[in-house]
C-alpha cells in the first residue's frame, strides 16, 4: 500500500478514479471450440469517478443491473479492478501484499447486507457473532473485556443486553439487522457499505433502521456508502447522490440539488417513476423500455435508446463528466444547454 502527501482533513475517505470491473461470462472454452459462442466480456462497471468525503453520506442509485453492488464489492476489496484505482484514506485498495498495514486498512471499510438472515451464522450465539471481529482485529482483548465491549454494542444499536445469550432466529428481521451493525462496528470502521440494509425490512422498521443509522454516522463520525431502491430512504440519509446506468455514473451531486433539479434525463426519468408520497394523486410514469445488456451497451451515451433528448452525436459519442455546482452530470443535451445559457 502506499500512501501518497495531502492533508488527510481535507482529502475524501473514498477516492475513485476510472473504476472499471469487467466479468468474462463466456461459455466453457470446450464449447466454443466446436462452434458454441465467442468470448463475451459484461463491463458491470465501466469508469466510475467518485469521492465519498469524511463523515457524509452517498448514496448510489439507478435500476437493477446497473453495478451498485459491483461497485460495492470493489470499494470493499471483494473484487479486483479490471481498471482504475481506489483510494481509501490514501491508500491505494489494489496493492494486496498482505501485510499488517494492509489488515489493518481492510478492517476500517465494513460492509452490511441486505439479508441479515443469510448473513450471521445461525449456530452462534450473539455474543460470538459481535465478539468474532473483535478477537480478529484486537487479538489481545481479554474475555471480560470482549464481552463488556459486546454489551456496549449491543446497548449502541438499541437492544438488551440479554440479547448477548441468544441466536438469530430468535430475533425479528430489525433486530436481526441491529446485530449486523453492531458486528459491523465490532471492527472500528470509519467507512461503513450498505447495500440495500433496510429493502428486506417492513415499511415502520425501515424507518428505525435508517435513524439508528444516522445516529450512529453522528456519534462514531463514520461515512456511508449507501445502496437502495427506495428513493426517499435515500433522500432521507444521503449528502450526496450518484446516479448509475449501465455501469456508468451519469450524473452526481448534493442531494437535495438532485432532487429537486434532476439535470440528467436518465435521473429525470428515475424520479419521476417512483410514487410520490407528497402528492398520492400524481400518476407516476415507469421509465419506457427496457435496461440495454450490459454485454452489448449500445455505443454513444448508454441511454440513448430510451432517452427524449437523445441527438445525432448522443449515438456514436461518450459524454464527459460536466461540473454543474459540486456535482456532474454526462450528457450532451445539457452541454449544450449550459453552454447557450
Ligand atoms: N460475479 C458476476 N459474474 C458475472 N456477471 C456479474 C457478476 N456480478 C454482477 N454481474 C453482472 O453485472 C451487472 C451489474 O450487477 P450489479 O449486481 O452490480 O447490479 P446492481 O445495480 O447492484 O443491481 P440490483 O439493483 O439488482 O442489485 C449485471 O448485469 C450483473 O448480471
Ligand atoms: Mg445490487
Amino acid at each position: 500500500m502506499s500512501a501518497d502527501r495531502q492533508a488527510p482533513a481535507e482529502r475524501p475517505l473514498l477516492e475513485m478514479r476510472d473504476v472499471a470491473r469487467f466479468f468474462d461470462v463466456s461459455p466453457p472454452w470446450y464449447q466454443r471450440l466446436f462452434g458454441g459462442g465467442s468470448r463475451r466480456v459484461l463491463r458491470a462497471v465501466d469508469g466510475v469517478d467518485l469521492d465519498l468525503p469524511r463523515g457524509r453520506t452517498l448514496s448510489l442509485v439507478g435500476e437493477s443491473g446497473c453495478g451498485k453492488s459491483t461497485l460495492a464489492r470493489l470499494a470493499v476489496g471483494l473484487y479486483p479492478l479490471s481498471r482504475g484505482s481506489i483510494r481509501f484514506d490514501g491508500m491505494e485498495m489494489s496493492v494486496r501484499d498482505g501485510s499488517f498495514a494492509e489488515r489493518r486498512t481492510r478492517r476500517r471499510i465494513q460492509m452490511i447486507f441486505q439479508d441479515p438472515f443469510a448473513s450471521l451464522n445461525p449456530r452462534w450465539r450473539v455474543a460470538r457473532i459481535i465478539g468474532e471481529p473483535i478477537r480478529v482485529h484486537e487479538p489481545g482483548t481479554g474475555e471480560a473485556e470482549r464481552r463488556s465491549r459486546v454489551r456496549e454494542l449491543l446497548e449502541m444499536v438499541g437492544l438488551d443486553a440479554d440479547a448477548a445469550a441468544r441466536y438469530p432466529h430468535q430475533f425479528s428481521g430489525g433486530q436481526r439487522q441491529r446485530i449486523s451493525i453492531a458486528r459491523a462496528l465490532a471492527a472500528r470502521p470509519d467507512l461503513l457499505i450498505c447495500d440495500e440494509p433496510t429493502s428486506a425490512l417492513d415499511v415502520s422498521v425501515q424507518a428505525q433502521i435508517l435513524n439508528l443509522m444516522r445516529e450512529l454516522q453522528e456519534e462514531l463520525g463514520l461515512t456511508y456508502l449507501f445502496i437502495s431502491h427506495d428513493l426517499s430512504a435515500v433522500r432521507f440519509i444521503s449528502d450526496y447522490v450518484g446516479v448509475m446506468y449501465l455501469g456508468r455514473l451519469v450524473e452526481w451531486g448534493e442531494a437535495e440539488t438532485l432532487f429537486r433539479n434532476p439535470r440528467h434525463p436518465y435521473t429525470r426519468k428515475l424520479l419521476e417513476s417512483v410514487p410520490n408520497l407528497a402528492e398520492p394523486g400524481r400518476a407516476r410514469t415507469p421509465i419506457a423500455g427496457e435496461v440495454p445488456s450490459p454485454l452489448s451497451p449500445p455505443p454513444g451515451c448508454h441511454f440513448n435508446p430510451r432517452c427524449p433528448l437523445a441527438m445525432a452525436k448522443c449515438r456514436t459519442d461518450t459524454p464527459g463528466m460536466v461540473r454543474t455546482g459540486p456535482g456532474g452530470v454526462r450528457c450532451f443535451a445539457v452541454e449544450e444547454e449550459t453552454a447557450t445559457a
